[in-house]
């Protein structure tokens, strides 16, 4: 599994990239919004920081035709390349969509999915990715990780070409278990990415290391 961060905050984005292996940026428009901005200021900086990772930028029209527009335009706006994901969300409209912008020779990311149904029609539809929402499914008692966990299945059943992009999380279990059901990506805010990664034992063992150490490690580098 591939970690992508779900973000668009630049600053979080800056030390994630610095440090941690991470393959891509995802945004909605919630998380456009948390940084109180226009899309027009925050896109650019997300081109730049994301390189030749991979960029998931979601539609907001409603119409087959204008996200197929809107997802052109994009993309002959700033000249992004095939690491730029048109994120269409599932309704009859986002289906009828994503065959006309693969045609196009745009990627899609279908999102906004809460059924292994909903994953495997937009997979038939030319979807790259499909992203799952993991703990928007929990908090309606129903089960995430089963839901992530079947479209996995179902996608190597048919020997599709998507991946699975498990979205929406809130706890580091959650990312746990989407790992272990074979997802092929996470995304994953900059507060659980570094809650994943850290432990108070490694700490502690690598304070043990240094005091260890002292006085020992006398060869020159
Ligand atoms: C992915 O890009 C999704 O839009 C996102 O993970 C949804 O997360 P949320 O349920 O925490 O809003």
């Amino acid at each position: 599994m591939i970690y992508l961060a779900d973000t668009a905050n630049i600053e979080e984005l800056k030390k994630l990239f610095y440090y941690f292996p991470i393959e891509g940026v995802t945004t909605n428009p919630t998380i456009i919004a948390a940084e109180n901005r226009p899309m027009s200021k925050i896109l650019p900086e997300l081109i730049e920081i994301t390189g030749n990772r991979m960029l998931h930028v979601q539609m907001i029209s409603s119409k087959a035709e204008d996200m197929v527009r809107e997802a052109i335009a994009y993309k002959k706006m700033y000249g992004l390349g095939d690491n730029y994901f048109a994120k269409i969300p599932v309704t009859a409209e986002g289906y009828k969509a994503m065959p006309i912008l693969k045609d196009k020779g745009i990627n899609v990311t279908a999102t906004a999915i809460f059924t292994q149904q909903q994953a495997l029609v937009a997979a038939r539809a030319g979807a790259d990715w499909v992203a799952p929402y993991v703990n928007r499914l929990d908090n309606i008692s129903s089960h995430g990780i089963e839901v992530v966990g079947n479209i996995v299945e179902n996608i190597q059943q048919y020997g599709l070409n998507t991946g699975v992009l498990a979205a929406s999380f809130k706890t580091v279990d959650q990312v746990h278990r989407v790992s272990m059901m074979g997802s092929h990506a996470a995304t994953v805010s900059f507060e659980i990415l570094e809650r994943l990664r850290s432990h108070p034992m490694t700490d502690m063992s690598v304070e043990w290391f240094e005091r260890d150490a002292e006085g020992l490690y006398d060869i020159e580098f």
